[in-house]
């Protein structure tokens, strides 16, 4: 792999959620920059896949099984990451679902999965950053949020809420690390051509007798820049906020939407 520039030369970079689309790609991207990176992931046999890639590309991985709904399983992971690397110079909490349908269809079973995912999550990450990060006196921190937290849609209200909570942990983790020297910020895609929204794309897109590509294409005409995002776009917003450019921004969640908010 050809290191484009070292940004993050001898940094230990842990991303959740790291075996497919956003994840994937920072992992790609990350490593690319020089940085040691470490995938947790539910999906064992994708995550195994990512890392493998990024090794035989010259790129320094290491896929570690975690479901991020599990408090255990996180503090498992973190502790042989500390183990490992005996620091973290950055956390990346990408892993997410979305599952979408009307307000009356909506099983409370599937909120609280959705919760345990996109925020419990999300949460416990954080919280197991922080000491590391603290001692260390530094530390970037970048939750994945969504558009969904700025702009409504129907038919997602437990998505959006949990997206939207993701936005208030990260502002009140900026608040409470920031006098160690960590940063936190939220980052929005709008949608973005990864497995999640081609599923999104086919389920919401029934529910309005469209086809899978009708509703892209239509989601597309939405933004300014009449394309959907593609994963290492998003990346790149996500390893600016990671690196030293970035170091007086923080508590901020961030659009990376091809200028959907403005429509
Ligand atoms: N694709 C989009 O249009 C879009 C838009 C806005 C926000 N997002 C957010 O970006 C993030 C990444 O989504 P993506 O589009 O890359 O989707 P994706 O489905 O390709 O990736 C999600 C990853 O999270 C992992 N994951 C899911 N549940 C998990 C669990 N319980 N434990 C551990 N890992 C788990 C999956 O295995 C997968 O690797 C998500 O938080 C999503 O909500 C995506």
């Amino acid at each position: 792999m050809e290191e484009t520039e070292a940004r993050f030369s001898s940094q230990i970079v842990v991303i959740t959620g790291s075996a497919t689309g956003i994840g994937e790609a920072t992992m790609a991207r990350f490593a690319s920059e020089g940085a040691s990176v470490v995938g947790l992931d539910n999906n064992t046999s994708e995550n195994n896949a990512t890392a493998a890639t990024i090794r035989s590309e010259g790129g320094r991985a290491l896929a570690v099984d975690c479901d991020v709904r599990s408090e255990e399983q996180q503090e498992r992971a973190f502790a042989e990451v500390l183990e490992r690397y005996g620091r973290i110079d950055v956390l990346v909490a990408s892993a997410g679902i979305f599952v979408g349908s009307a307000l009356a269809d909506i099983p409370m079973e599937r909120w609280h999965d959705i919760e345990a995912v996109n925020l419990t999550g999300v949460l416990l990450s954080n919280k197991l950053v922080a000491p590391t990060m603290t001692e260390q006196g530094s530390g970037s921190i970048i939750n994945i949020a969504s558009m969904a937290a700025k702009t409504s849609w129907p038919q997602s209200a437990e998505y959006s809420a949990t997206k939207s909570g993701v936005i208030g942990i990260t502002r009140s983790v900026a608040m409470e690390l920031g006098p160690h020297g960590i940063t936190a910020n939220a980052v929005c895609p709008g949608n973005t051509l990864t497995a999640m929204v081609r599923k999104v794309a086919g389920e919401v897109g029934a529910t309005l007798d469209m086809t899978a590509d009708e509703w892209l294409a239509m989601r597309a005409n939405d933004t300014a820049l009449k394309r959907l995002a593609k994963p290492w776009e998003v990346a790149g917003l996500i390893a600016f906020l990671a690196s030293a450019d970035a170091r007086y921004i923080t508590g901020q969640s961030i659009e990376v939407d091809g200028g959907l908010i403005l429509s």
